[in-house]
């Protein structure tokens, strides 16, 4: 569905179906002066009587079919005393996903914004009047998300709307509206990659397939100044990634470590790196995770498919943006698998850092492979900040509950940024302690460290033991999204989210103010 703009006011504005907005308790008038003219009939529409404005309630009202806005779909935002904290613009983003849902199924082309209801929203929202339009149109996007790769195509699904319009009182649209659509146009771009390879089967979505999608990425992109490293198990032994390639042991799939860079002209200083733990499926190893969920393991990439979609949205947002830094997106992407060349527990490998590690479980891979992908970043790039994302561990899930991410850092600024982002964006995280203390809890009678501590406080263990791997002075920041995948809602079909890409994308975007130089 492709975003689009009809200015020169009300007698220009045409649409098979209209969204209106409505609060609860402050009865119907309120979307219909915006439409009066467009939709004179609105006004007398009988089912707009009993319209309450509840949060989630929808209703579509009919006009005479030869109305240029034959139709609106009534949209209930709940209480506008309420709408001003997160849960607020969370309800306005479903309404919008099942709205476009709703029209789809109804067959319809095109459906249509008025922005001078997106500006006298806004405010209610905090937000200005583009941030809002941006957060609509990607709400739009993201409800019509489906995961169809594998169907068989014998009960057909009805197509999407060809386009979503914002529709001007003014001779043109608005720039800012216009630059916001893009970024969301951009961001959904990237949210469906990412979630077309988390919900990948893991079959398919293998290491080297995660690799090609890479080169495709950065073919797709390169005249912007992107492109694509990629080490074969042959690479990773050369560079002692010793970490890394225990993980990989038991596969018979072979492992990469897929490397993004995106270098656009006027990108300067030091990069920021992005990491996004790979592994295509996670089934424990010889630690053996228990069979119940263990499907869910396919989405064991999702870190790296969050920072795939973050490349795919900067690609798509060139020429007219580019960061003010270069960026790196490092994926270590392998399968976690038993078998005659698995690691075995109790055994010690040595990371490419040079510290020793006892595995003592090896269905604490992620942070193994997340060290080797850090190091190699750090002695690659010598970058100005580094972001790594992860299903690192059940215990953040157990923490937080499902939504939300953990947040380690040892910045505060960074801390702050991501958290204030992630909350703003739809994609909440809450900080976590890196603290000292776990050092004795990954003590080794053998080795300089365990893999694996206490299942108390797993969750901080695990951060701690990715900080091991941070170099001195270096800023860095841990989102754990074990748990982050929100389930079903208007704007999530069942399956994975894509959780992180609008977050990292923003940190990507504000780079200046917390990236050393
Ligand atoms: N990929 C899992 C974490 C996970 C669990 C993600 C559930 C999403 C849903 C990770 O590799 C893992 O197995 N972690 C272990 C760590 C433990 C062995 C220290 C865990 O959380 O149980
Ligand atoms: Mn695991
Ligand atoms: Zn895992």
């Amino acid at each position: 569905m492709d975003i689009r703009f009809q200015a020169g006011g009300s007698g220009r504005w045409k649409a098979d179906a209209a969204l209106a907005f409505f609060f609860e308790g402050e009865g119907p008038e309120q979307a219909a002066s915006a439409l009066e003219q467009a939709a004179p009939w609105l006004g007398i529409a009988p089912a707009l009587r009993d319209y309450r404005g509840r949060k989630g309630e929808m209703t579509v009202m009919y006009g005479p079919a030869a109305m240029d806005l034959p139709r609106v779909v009534a949209l209930g935002l709940g209480a506008r005393e309420k709408a001003g904290g997160e849960d607020g613009l969370t309800a306005l983003r479903h309404a919008v996903g099942g709205a476009l849902r709703l029209c789809r199924e109804h067959g319809l082309e095109s459906v249509a914004v008025d922005m001078p209801s997106v500006e006298r929203l806004a405010p209610v929202y905090g937000l200005d009047a583009s941030r809002l339009a941006r957060e609509i149109a990607l709400s739009a996007l993201l409800g019509l998300y489906r995961y169809e790769r594998w169907r068989s195509g014998q009960d057909a699904s009805p197509a999407d709307p060809r386009w979503l319009a914002f529709l001007f009182r003014e001779e043109h649209a608005d720039d800012a509206v216009r630059e916001a659509a893009r970024l969301a146009e951009a961001e959904a771009a990237g949210l469906y990659l990412a979630r077309d390879l988390a919900n990948g089967p893991a079959n398919e979505v293998t290491p080297s397939f995660m690799a090609s999608t890479a080169e495709e990425l950065a073919a797709r992109y390169a005249e912007y100044g992107m492109s694509c490293r990629i080490l074969g198990p042959g690479e990773l032994e050369e560079r002692n990634m010793g970490a890394f390639l225990a993980v990989a042991g038991g596969a018979e799939q072979e492992p990469r470590l897929v490397a993004l860079e995106y270098a656009p002209r006027g990108a300067e200083g030091r990069p920021v790196v992005l990491v996004g733990k790979g592994i295509t499926f996670d089934s424990g190893g010889i630690s053996l995770k228990p069979s119940a969920g263990m499907a869910e393991m396919k989405g064991d990439m999702s870190g790296a498919a969050a920072v795939m979609g973050v490349f795919e949205a900067m690609g798509r947002l060139a020429p007219q943006w580019t960061p003010p830094c270069p960026v790196v997106g490092v994926m270590p992407c392998t399968e976690n698998m038993p078998g005659g060349r698995a690691t075995r527990p109790g055994d010690i490998v040595v990371a490419m850092s040079g510290r020793s590690i006892e595995i003592v479980n090896t269905d604490a891979e992620g942070r193994l492979v997340l060290a080797d992908a850090m190091t190699y970043a750090q002695k690659t790039w010598n970058p100005g900040g580094m972001i790594d994302i992860a299903t690192l561990t059940g215990a953040c899930a157990v923490a937080l509950g499902k939504g939300n991410a953990g947040l380690f850092a040892n910045d505060d600024a960074l801390a702050d940024m991501l958290h204030a982002a992630g909350c703003s964006l739809g994609e909440r995280n809450w900080r976590l302690p890196v603290w000292e203390s776990s050092r004795e809890i990954l003590k080794s009678n053998v080795a300089d460290m365990l893999n694996s501590g206490a299942r108390e406080g797993g969750a901080l263990h695990a951060a701690f033991f990715l900080s091991c791997f941070v170099e001195e002075g270096m800023r860095w920041a841990h989102l754990d999204i074990a748990a982050a995948d929100a389930g079903e809602s208007p704007i999530n079909a069942k399956g994975a989210t894509g959780f992180g890409v609008r977050t990292l994308l923003d940190a990507v975007r504000s780079a200046q103010q917390w990236r050393l130089n």
